[in-house]
């Protein structure tokens, strides 16, 4: 598939040091990925997409890159990238990388130098401020947790880090910064990779500097010279070329996105918004055990949908990535093995009705679940980490702590990709860097693939449908039925075709809506034959012309 039906693509993500582990270390590696193209080209993806796999001290897993130009040797080598990009595209299958360059890692040797001194050619790479010991230039706050300015002895300034202490933000309003970091897109271009997610890509433009009664993300989301820099990386790197682009956006807007997506403005493909994921966040509060609130997801993944296509733009849609927990035990049901499978479905057909390109997540198409670690030393996060402390300061009890990292860890995402039933689900055979879900028994690709009532064929079936289906790519869509408080239901349309999207969210029977019309062939649904009511967690796409 060529570059120009990005918008009838899938796109795989893999996060490499999970996934499969081909040396018995306990951590999955770029050999292990090769190992499984097979199952990727069997589920019928069209990309695959690699969390960062450069240099880095591992901090973040890889989101703090020390070398650009580098793979982590825990990951392997450019070799091992390179045979993986060859036998990827032997068998049809593309490959994104994923880059990090809103910051790097304090190892990055441009920071080393950075921090040497005031006057040093480095200096301005990074953001530097004055401050006093006890007094941060801003009272911004960092996305991990605490201020956002860390404060440097040597030379008395504070740097900006938006995330960990180890991840220094760069200054994109200096020139060379944005001319070494598009050398290094080029780079990678020529090294011949198919497309680029860019992290956190909308917080590079820093607008003042000043307090903020919140925590400042005024200052830097979507900040003002943001587009400027877009298109002058799009024009100077993969502008015109056979590359997909898709930018990761933090708390941003449909506008800004439109902006960023729309085709005539030469930025990116498309992006990641999060807003329909913080539908569990009360109070724009992450850190709760806050069931999530069904009507707002539907009215967020509308307001998105409606507002992206008026606009011209390019959303992507998914439910799942490696910073946010299963989605089956989120939006879901996962206490029986029934729920589980029925509501694993519902939730990958409602989604893949939606207008965007649908990313699925590793483990997703066979419904993993969240591990349900009870102890804090299961953890690896820094993130988890840090909110440990800070909601043990702010008085939580242990037991209160343990409750809500369980549904929200960023760790319910990263434990071991489950193969088999053999010890570790076959991700490794030394011990894996965090422990394996336990119920990796039952719930295996292994088992999926035999299967064909799986959640794995739910999946694979979808994806036939978006490669084939022009009403699921260009059609229109409207919402139904807003303020049920059990279904899901929206319509797709072109050219007189329609397609009816209906899900129920909950375990109830809940009686089939007089407004919406029952005729029509269904093309997918996780239940046997069409009945007069919809059963728990059912779901449906009905086609009419
Ligand atoms: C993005 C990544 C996340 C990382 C952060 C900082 O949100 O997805 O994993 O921690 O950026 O790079």
């Amino acid at each position: 598939m060529a570059v120009s039906d990005w918008k009838k693509s899938v796109v795989y993500q893999v996060y490499p040091k999970s996934f499969n582990d081909s040396t018995g270390d306990g951590t999955g590696d770029i050999r292990g990925i090769i190992e499984k193209l097979d199952y990727l080209a069997f589920l019928g993806v069209d990309y695959i997409w690699l969390t960062p796999v450069y240099e880095s001290p591992m901090r973040d897993n890889g989101y703090d890159i020390s070398n650009y130009y580098e793979i982590n040797p825990e990951f392997g080598t450019k070799e091992d990238l390179k045979a993986l990009m060859d036998e990827a595209h032997e068998k049809g299958l593309k490959v994104m990388l994923d880059l990090a360059f809103n910051h790097t890692s304090t190892a990055h040797p441009w920071f080393v130098e950075s921090k040497k001194s005031k006057d040093n050619p480095y200096r301005d790479y990074y953001i530097w401020k004055d401050g006093t010991y006890d007094s941060p230039p801003t009272s911004w706050e960092s996305k991990f947790g605490g201020n956002a300015w860390q404060y440097d002895d040597n030379t008395n300034q504070y740097y900006l880090r938006l995330f960990d202490v180890t991840q220094a933000d760069l200054n994109w309003d200096n020139e060379k910064v944005r001319s070494e970091i598009y050398e290094m897109i080029n780079y990678w271009i020529d090294f011949g990779v198919d497309g680029f997610r860019f992290d956190v890509v909308n917080l590079l433009s820093k607008g003042e500097f000043k307090d903020s009664d919140g925590p400042g993300k005024e200052f830097y989301t979507d900040g003002p010279r943001i587009h400027e820099y877009i298109h002058e990386m799009n024009r100077r790197t993969f502008g015109g070329k056979e590359i997909m682009t898709v930018g990761e956006m933090s708390s941003t807007t449909i506008d800004h996105c439109i902006k960023y997506t729309a085709p005539e403005r030469e930025e990116l493909n498309s992006v990641f918004n999060f807003h329909h994921l913080k539908v569990d966040y009360p109070g724009g509060e992450k850190w709760t055990d806050a069931s999530y609130d069904f009507i707002l997801l539907k009215e967020t993944l509308m307001k998105w949908q409606l507002g992206i296509h008026e606009g011209n733009g390019w959303n992507a849609i998914f439910w799942c990535n490696h910073d946010q927990p299963r989605v089956v035990s989120r939006f879901g049901k996962d206490d029986t093995e029934e729920n589980r499978v029925r509501s694993a479905k519902m939730l990958a057909i409602s989604l893949h009705g939606l207008q965007g390109t649908p990313y699925i997540y590793q483990g997703e198409e066979i419904g993993m679940t969240n591990p349900g670690f009870s102890r804090i030393d299961q953890y690896r996060d820094v993130e988890t980490l840090n909110a440990y402390d800070i909601l043990r300061e702010k008085g939580y009890s242990y037991q209160q702590v343990m409750d809500i990292l369980k549904k929200k860890s960023r760790d319910n995402a990263r434990t071991p990709m489950q193969w088999d039933g053999s010890p570790h689900a076959g991700f490794t055979d030394g011990e894996p860097w965090i422990e394996t879900a336990p119920n990796y028994p039952e719930i295996n690709a292994e088992k999926a693939v035999a299967d064909e009532t799986s959640v794995f064929y739910t999946y694979k079936k979808l994806i036939e449908m978006r490669h084939e289906m022009e009403i699921l790519t260009s059609g229109d869509i409207r919402p139904m039925l807003m303020k049920d408080r059990n279904l899901f239901v929206y319509e797709r349309t072109l050219d007189g075709e329609s397609l009816l999207v209906i899900a129920n969210y909950s375990d109830k029977y809940v009686a089939w809506p007089e407004e919406v019309a029952r005729d029509g062939e269904v093309l997918i649904s996780n239940y046997d034959v069409k009945d007069n009511e919809l059963r728990p967690f059912e779901a449906l796409m009905i086609y009419r012309k």
